[in-house]
């Protein structure tokens, strides 16, 4: 048996977990709701990608977890390692509570001019920038429970250190206060720290990481605000011939499609202030579940985005037992003009061609009602891609042989994308999370792309070259193993299909 290479290391990870726990019964390939090719903690509750950082070669994912339970609790950061961001191998806990509280997000940065001091042996050191949430302060009442700390490491991540100094940011008196994203700003030779500051963003900035002075603050009048702002970053990102800084920020609730959501704007920085070129509200991704994305330091100006799969509306009781939740792919960033303005648009990152095993392509043909994809899809582990002219509405049904099924499709009539779950399994453990959520299509243009990728419990939609993005998680009793093509008098220009 050929077994591909995210599978054999997730396969391996099994074992060495096995080995060491034998009496738990379940394994990975057996958990029906277990992604084969997106990162997953082995055990217990994940929520956001934290501290994302390349170094050496590898790159670093920490995330949000708590290794007790399978729902949220005190805060630790879990960490996971990989060279080619396709194959994940779980490393040992990062980040542990201390008596200055939980380990919130936060991001890593590779301090290359040792502003810090932290550097050993002239080799850089690894900086994490996280959030210390303090909460028995939080249950005193109050608004002081969240403050930014450090924490390094000078062996690449393995090892870490809580800075003596913490908190090197005190909280001013603002409930929400966290989740700082640090990048180093070569103009004007200091650290900017991007900070969610209740409902908006706030600017600081430092010479070493361990001072810190506010430089502006950004967002209190525009944008979402249907909930509190989360998880920001900023970007600097190719625009044409010139250069633009992408502001991305989460927001919980105020999705468009309920809950959790990401939203971001163009503009400039300079160093103190960053200026949007309009106060418009966009989403970065219109699916339920892709939230806190941020995206890797240290990869230069190639910016590689992945957000945690799930939405606090459910996130917390989605059927999965060992562990829960899981990331997306990884996506790479781009900003183009899309009908006639600056967007982000997304594609999943190049790196995932080691996953194929096999491919089919057909071009030039009409779908009369329903066209199965080819018989070789039987492990629901796959990557679709369609082109197609708008004329029409058509959608790809997913399902099992116990009338459970997604649909994701576009609406002719209404211009739009949607991915409906309604139907995709058992009720019961939530009211909202089985629902149909829709996307306008950004893109102008008379021909279409699709593209989907699917896993055991998700699916990820790039349409027109990633200017409109779904994600949505599904938890059905049997893997979606059909997939139909429907429409009617629907020409396909080409329709490809491979497996993973
Ligand atoms: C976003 C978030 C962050 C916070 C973390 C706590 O999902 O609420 O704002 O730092 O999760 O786990």
């Amino acid at each position: 048996m050929k077994i591909f290479p995210a599978f054999a290391s997730i396969l391996l990870a099994c074992i060495i977990t096995f080995s060491i726990a034998s009496a738990q019964s379940n394994n990975f390939k057996s958990d029906r709701h277990r992604p084969q090719y997106h990162f997953s903690p082995n055990e217990h509750w994940m929520n956001d990608p934290n501290g994302m950082v390349y170094y050496n070669g590898t790159y670093h994912l920490f995330f949000q977890h708590y290794p007790e339970k399978t729902i949220w609790g005190p805060m630790h950061w879990g960490h996971a390692t990989s060279r080619d961001l396709v194959n994940w191998t779980q490393q040992p806990i990062a980040l542990f509570p201390d008596s200055l509280g939980w380990i919130f997000s936060g991001s890593a940065v590779i301090d290359y001019k040792n502003t810090s001091g932290f550097g050993k042996d002239n080799k850089p050191a690894m900086v994490a920038i996280f959030t210390h949430h303090n909460d028995s302060l939080e249950k005193l009442g109050g608004n002081n429970h969240q403050y930014q700390s450090l924490a390094y490491s000078n062996d690449e991540g393995k090892t870490w250190t809580k800075y003596e100094g913490n908190p090197v940011l005190k909280n001013p008196g603002i409930q929400d206060f966290r989740d700082p994203k640090v990048f180093w700003y070569e103009k004007g030779n200091k650290w900017i720290m991007t900070l969610a500051t209740k409902d908006r963003i706030t600017f600081y900035s430092s010479p070493d990481l361990k001072t810190w002075e506010k430089e502006s603050d950004v967002g209190a009048g525009f944008g979402g605000h249907g909930g509190v702002w989360e998880c920001p970053d900023l970007i600097e990102m190719k625009y044409g011939v010139t250069s633009k800084w992408v502001l991305l920020v989460s927001i919980n609730p105020g999705g468009p499609n309920g809950g959790s959501v990401t939203q971001y704007f163009v503009g400039d920085f300079d160093g103190k202030n960053f200026t949007p070129d309009d106060t418009l509200t966009r989403w970065m991704d219109y699916g339920p579940d892709n939230y806190a994305g941020v995206t890797w330091s240290n990869t230069g100006s190639r910016k590689i985005l992945i957000g945690w799969m799930s939405n606090w509306l459910y996130a917390n009781k989605v059927p999965t037992e060992r562990w829960r939740s899981a990331m997306t792919i990884p996506r790479q960033l781009s900003l183009e003009r899309v009908n006639g303005k600056p967007a982000l648009t997304q594609r999943p990152v190049g790196e995932l061609a080691k996953l194929e095993r096999k491919r089919s392509s057909l071009t030039a043909f009409t779908v009369n009602r329903k066209f199965d994809l080819p018989s070789s899809i039987k492990k629901g582990l796959n990557k679709i891609v369609i082109n197609t002219d708008n004329s029409k509405s058509f959608s790809f049904v997913l399902s099992n042989t116990r009338e459970q099924k997604v649909i994701v499709g576009y609406d002719k009539a209404k211009d739009e994308f949607y991915i409906d779950r309604t139907f995709s399994g058992p009720r019961g453990f939530s009211d909202e999370f089985f629902s149909r959520a829709v996307a306008p299509r950004l893109a102008k243009t008379r021909m279409m792309t699709m593209t989907l990728f699917t896993d055991q419990a998700s699916v990820e939609l790039f349409a027109d070259d990633g200017s409109t993005v779904m994600t949505a998680v599904y938890f059905p009793d049997e893997v979606f193993k059909n997939i139909t093509l429907e429409g009617d008098g629907l020409k396909v220009r080409g329709l490809t299909v491979v497996e993973y």
